[in-house]
């Protein structure tokens, strides 16, 4: 082995690092990454790294994919930034290929840079056109961490602990977490319990014409990777056209294949007024979006939202490939087939594991939550298990409110024999 031969080259970066990076930049394994390709990343002693992490949901295309290596070496060498100061081609491209791949009606495109820029400029775009201040949320969410966005996050207290006060006018609500819900055998009537807080919250906390918008994760994403029954979605449609609220669906973390259909929303075939996208858009360079409806945003009127590096011509050129690859490769629908097969392996594989509480997912966006002897949330040994795939060099995440799931992001296009082999060290790591 390379390590053998040279020494741990990883080590003497993550010294400088330690002495000269802010630490709140909290990285989770600790080896360099130096190149990655496909599947794998290479750190700086030449070992390789299965990922199923993908960069928290980003390289759902693979890392480096070739096509969209070079759609980003041409555009950076021809224009790589003007800004709002002029119009170039490749927005439109981007914003006409958004709006092809979108549910239903929507039409109508602004650029970012990360989830949090979409989820802040989707919130002043409905508070404005709709005059009205309130915004609901639910339990369990994240959705970035500036301030707005980390006020609407409640997935871990540690996203918000000690930056109080927070912008008021935020409505928390429950959100179908149907196992670690008193309906764990019924998913519908977890569904009727959580839509029944609407009733108590416009009776009791705020009008219903004064809430500009219900702001929800189709699939949960950092509070641990949470399916809720189709019904919800539908159901917060039908609060939102009764009350003229904007619903603004955040497709951030599920978006572009991730759960085996393009966007998560349509698997209940629910229309938001607002998608929000970001992460695997751009196939690892920064962009990200919010696509509404004309009659929607022509009420907001020019200059009142802008940015500086958003719709940047690099990153657009790269969410055009990426999303190419995403649609010739046909990357939903094998995320669909090969997801369906890890679930019911995994399930199969924890039958009778008692630390093994849930597995659950959409396509592959998969978590499997771990309990301690008394059945409740088990960070403890989600984190044994990470490690224990780590030292087989697969590489996972874990997300919830104790941090007890293990979620698995691979690639969308990784190889049968690469899920295989992923699935084989997660399964060891797992045995007890
Ligand atoms: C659902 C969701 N929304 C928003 C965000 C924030 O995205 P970013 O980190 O790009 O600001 C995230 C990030 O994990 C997310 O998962």
């Amino acid at each position: 082995m390379v390590m053998a031969k040279t020494g741990n080259k990883n080590l003497d970066y993550l010294k400088r690092d330690s002495e000269l990076v802010n630490p709140v930049l909290h990285r989770i394994h600790p080896i360099v990454a130096d190149h990655a390709k496909g599947s794998y990343i290479y750190d700086m002693n030449g070992d390789a790294y299965l990922d199923f992490t993908t960069g928290i949901a980003v390289n759902n295309v693979g890392h480096c994919h070739p096509k969209v290596v070079e759609a980003v070496q041409k555009q950076a060498a021809q224009l790589m930034h003007t800004s709002i100061v002029t119009h170039h081609k490749g927005y439109a491209d981007v914003a006409a290929k958004l709006i092809e791949i979108a549910p239903g009606r929507l039409d109508s495109v602004f650029l970012a840079n990360s989830g949090a820029e979409a989820v802040e400029g989707a919130l002043k775009m409905a508070r404005y056109i709709t005059g009205r201040p309130a915004i609901i949320n639910f339990r369990g969410s994240f959705h970035g961490r500036t301030f707005m966005t980390t006020a609407l996050t409640t997935s871990k207290l540690y996203y918000r602990e000690k930056y109080e006060p927070f912008p008021s006018s935020i409505f928390t609500l429950p959100y179908p977490y149907v196992y670690r819900s008193s309906f764990r055998n019924d998913p519908e009537a977890c569904v009727d319990d959580c839509i029944k807080q609407f009733d108590v919250l416009f009776n009791q906390f705020v009008h219903p014409d004064q809430v500009a918008a219900i702001l929800v994760e189709p699939v949960q994403g950092e509070g641990g990777y949470i399916v809720p029954p189709d019904s919800f979605l539908k159901r917060l449609r039908q609060v939102a056209d009764r009350n003229k609220i904007i619903l603004i669906v955040d497709e951030v973390q599920t978006g572009f294949g991730r759960t085996g259909k393009m966007f998560a929303c349509e698997h209940s075939g629910v229309e938001p007024d607002i998608m929000l996208m970001a992460k695997a858009i751009a196939g690892g360079m920064p962009l990200s979006a919010f696509i509404t409806r004309k009659d929607l945003s022509s009420q907001w009127p020019p200059g009142r939202h802008g940015t500086t590096f958003g719709g940047n011509p690099v990153s657009c050129a790269s969410a055009l490939a990426t999303i190419a690859v995403l649609q010739e490769e046909k990357l939903p629908e094998r995320a669909a087939r090969l997801g369906a097969q890890v679930l019911e392996r995994l399930r199969k594989f924890a039958a009778g594991k008692k630390h093994v509480g849930e597995v659950r997912g959409l396509g592959l966006m998969i978590g499997i939550e771990f309990n301690d002897k008394d059945g409740n949330p088990s960070k403890e040994i989600a984190e044994q298990v990470a490690e224990r795939a780590f030292e087989n060099k697969l590489l996972l995440l874990t997300c919830g409110s104790h941090g007890q799931v293990i979620r698995l992001i691979p690639p969308l296009n990784m190889s049968d024999a690469e899920c295989e082999k992923g699935i084989e060290i997660l399964e060891k790591a797992m045995t007890l």
